[in-house]
């Protein structure tokens, strides 16, 4: 399966749907999660973040790029490209090194990063629906990606 869509018709929906998430999660993995500004993005990054243990405050990277939470044997890395509009940044900025084998990046607006972003397993859309809630819109786009998917999927059920 490569493909799931799911409305969205509250927080509380969107923050258990990434609790779901956060249990189906391997290294290395690069989840790629667009949509408007207040869409959702890191309201269901925050509720992974939760699930896996994070009790510290969960601070928005939206102006240092990147937030690292370290866990026991990997790391997951939060970046939010918002302000990321220079590709050629891109080289000096060390991003590279945060996608590695024993890591899981999150990255909001993947699509500033444009063409220099490493290959995503995993496509994460959401969009306002047209009278409230949000639609959910994700797309596997590796191997590795469509196994989570998979994983997810059955979570929903
Ligand atoms: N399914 C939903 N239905 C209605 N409101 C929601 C839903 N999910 C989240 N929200 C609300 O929408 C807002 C989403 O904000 P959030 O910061 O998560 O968006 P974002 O996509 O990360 O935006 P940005 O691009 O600015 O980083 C929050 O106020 C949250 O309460
Ligand atoms: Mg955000």
């Amino acid at each position: 399966m490569n493909h799931l869509t799911r409305f969205l018709p509250d927080e509380a929906t969107t923050q258990s749907v990434g609790e779901k998430l956060a249990h189906q999660l391997s290294t290395p993995l690069v989840i790629a999660l667009n949509g408007p500004l207040g869409a959702g993005k890191s309201t269901l990054i925050r509720a992974m973040l939760r699930k896996l243990g994070v009790t510290g405050p969960i601070k928005s990277p939206t102006y240092a790029l990147v937030e690292p939470y370290n866990f026991s044997n990997y790391s997951i890395y939060h970046f939010d490209f918002y302000r990321f509009f220079d590709e050629n940044e891109w080289g000096d900025s060390g991003f590279r090194d945060y996608f590695n084998s024993d890591s899981i990046c999150l990255v909001e607006w993947a699509e500033k990063a444009g063409r220099v972003l490493p290959p995503i397993d995993l496509g994460i859309d959401l969009q306002y629906a047209p009278t409230e809630g949000r639609t959910l819109n994700v797309h596997a786009l590796s191997k590795a990606g469509e196994v989570v998917l998979q994983k997810w999927s059955q979570a929903l059920l």
